[in-house]
């Protein structure tokens, strides 16, 4: 069975009551579940995990390399400042998919730049919480 390893940045653990407007009443439980969901049913096995440490992210990516085939990741406010995040993820040579609930694009400014982007397979984003699920059954679609 295939393995996806889902990652989830800092904050995410605060959706449902973290800024609802731009992100939505969803909380990280719910998007977990129906991830978990989409992958019985393409029968793919799911590790997630949410951390708000740099370095915690950057170890599992390392040691996912040997044990998953595949990377789904909204690595949050990272996306904008982590060069560690993005060299973790090129050495892992794993495919990735990064998601974010919101369109970056039509932000802050300092949001408007993602330096996991240019690493990763592709980006989808925008979407709220459809984005992981469009993103996961994408990267199963790969890998
Ligand atoms: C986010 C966007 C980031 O800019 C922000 O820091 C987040 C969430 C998103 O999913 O829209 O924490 O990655």
């Amino acid at each position: 069975m295939k393995k996806i390893l889902v990652i989830h940045g800092p904050n995410l653990s605060l959706l449902g009551k973290r800024e609802p407007q731009i992100y939505g009443m969803v909380t990280l439980k719910q998007i977990n579940a129906k991830l978990k969901s989409i992958a019985k049913k393409k029968k793919v096995s799911l590790t997630i995990i949410q951390s708000n440490h740099e370095g915690e992210i950057v170890d599992a990516i390392t040691k996912a390399s040997s044990r998953y085939q595949g990377v789904l990741i909204n690595p949050a406010a990272y996306t904008h400042t982590s060069v560690a995040i993005r060299d973790a993820l090129v050495a892992s040579g794993l495919p990735t998919v990064e998601v974010h609930l919101s369109n970056i694009y039509s932000r802050e400014e300092f949001r408007q730049k993602s330096l996991i982007s240019p690493v990763a397979k592709g980006v989808i984003l925008g979407f709220g919480q459809q984005s992981y699920y469009l993103g996961l059954e994408t990267l199963i679609e790969i890998i």
